[in-house]
């Protein structure tokens, strides 16, 4: 096998052996991983797929029909910048790290393998989706979520194998031995171990879960380390179509819903009911708000520090970007009540970024109430307070209601029926998934997206089954 003729790639890999030696052992194990859990059922047919072949404007998406076990998995990062800067920090305006500077090897380590993690965890969450497909357009999206999700483990990995020796193969390995959701070799993030068996699940894990990984990225793609800044640049380019994904599938279930609600009862006409979609809203938001992690946080002020880890849009926004003397406001649980407490900006980054990723969140909120608006609805979907149901953080193991309210924990177990969703919702969910596989058909229960793929229209056989 010709290794690095087979793996497309930017990163001179026919000339470094250690590499190939790596990739060589890892590559066989990969594929073993992606027969075992990638996409149940439907490995052997034919999928429109998008893959980059290289970083170039007209390489980054080409479009043909593929088996997803030949996807070309490739390795890519963003050109590099000549004289590149650390852009903020401590060491604001040094050259940038070519290489893991050692007092941070375990914590950058550590950030490449809780990213790299979630990329195969997802795959696992999605991969009975196939059978239950709303048509053939949303099933060929679905794979290619999957493949590029499987992608993007490369793309850590390959910074795990090329910058961070033994210990990084090591960990490339224990990448495809964890599974989501199993108890005894759980995925790092509880995202990323919930089921995700239903395509209402889908929508709102690609709406918020997959945007956590947009800003995540973004803040990595600004990195003092130069080889992961480059990595997470070229991922963002293919993570806005995750995101569409789940914007627009949400969009389009809102609607569908809405144009029920105006002939009669949605259950009985086979539709999602307004408060599910809320309560699938509620769950995934919460959980994606863990991913930031803890509101207050020394790990987040040293990678700062050390111009590992920045802000969203950290240097178009930002004009200080020491950061070393401002402080930032929050809301902190004190003898069981809510105060005001000023941190440190450098403690308080994951919450700034958090801030960021809501005020995103917040305009798909605004386009799915525009369908229910433009169907004539005065019905509204909203966002949950980000305190609401956290397990990470400021704000885990207390109890706070949709509004972002100290509750007690007598009240939240009450009243988690009407916030989050219930077994009979995931249920009777469940019960409306029927695979629609004829060309310019759809379930009953999704409105058709607006546009096809890549110009071709909705009818068109994306997947040939
Ligand atoms: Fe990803
Ligand atoms: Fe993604």
């Amino acid at each position: 096998m010709n290794l690095y003729e087979r793996i497309p790639n930017n990163v001179n890999l026919s000339e470094d052996k250690k590499l190939q030696r790596a990739l060589e052992k890892w590559l066989p194990n990969y594929l073993d991983w992606w027969n075992e859990m990638g996409p149940d059922g439907f490995q052997q047919k034919d999928v429109y797929l998008r893959t980059a072949i290289s970083v170039e404007p007209d390489g980054w998406a080409n479009f043909d029909f593929v088996k997803m076990p030949d996807y070309r998995w490739g390795i890519f990062l963003k050109p590099a910048e000549p004289d590149a800067k650390i852009g903020f920090g401590d060491n604001y305006g040094q050259p940038v790290y070519q290489e893991v500077p050692g007092e941070f090897r375990n914590a950058l380590r550590r950030i490449i393998v809780t990213q790299g993690d979630t990329e195969p965890a997802s795959v696992e969450q999605q991969r009975e989706l196939g059978k239950t497909c709303p048509s053939l357009y949303d099933l060929r999206n679905l794979f290619q979520v999957n493949v590029e999700e499987g992608r993007h483990l490369w793309a850590m990995v390959y910074l795990l194998q090329r910058y961070f020796g033994r210990d990084g193969r090591d960990e490339a390995d224990a990448l495809l031995e964890r599974r989501s959701g199993n108890p005894d070799k759980p995925r790092i993030l509880e995202a990323f171990n919930q089921p995700c068996d239903d395509w209402l699940n889908f929508f709102c894990f690609t709406m918020f879960t997959d945007r956590d990984g947009k800003y995540q990225l973004s803040a990595l793609a600004e990195s003092g380390f130069e080889p992961l800044a480059r990595t997470c640049q070229f991922m963002l380019t293919e993570e806005a179509h995750h995101m569409f994904v789940g914007d627009t599938g949400v969009n389009r279930t809102v609607k569908r819903t809405a144009q029920l609600m105006n002939q009669g009862d949605v259950r009985e006409l086979g539709g999602i009911p307004l408060d599910i979609i809320q309560r699938y809203i509620n769950f995934w938001f919460s959980y994606s708000l863990d991913l930031f992690g803890g509101e207050i946080s020394s790990n987040s002020a040293d990678f700062f520090a050390a111009g590992l880890k920045g802000r969203y849009k950290e240097q178009e926004q930002y004009d200080d970007h020491f950061a070393a003397d401002q402080v930032f406001n929050m809301k902190v649980v004190e003898d069981n009540q809510l105060k005001d407490s000023e941190v440190p900006l450098r403690n308080a980054l994951n919450e700034v970024l958090r801030t960021e990723y809501v005020k995103d969140c917040e305009k798909g909120l605004a386009r799915w109430n525009k369908s229910l608006a433009d169907e004539g609805r005065s019905e509204r979907l909203f966002l949950p307070n980000s305190r609401f149901h956290r397990h990470v953080g400021e704000y885990a193991g207390q109890n706070f209601d949709l509004e972002g309210n100290l509750i007690s924990q007598e009240e939240f177990e009450r009243r988690k029926g009407e916030w989050l969703p219930s077994v009979e919702d995931r249920e009777y969910v469940r019960s409306l998934m029927h695979a629609v596989t004829e060309p310019g058909k759809i379930a009953n229960w999704i409105a058709p997206p607006a546009t096809g793929i890549k110009g071709k229209p909705f009818e068109f056989e994306y997947v040939r089954l």
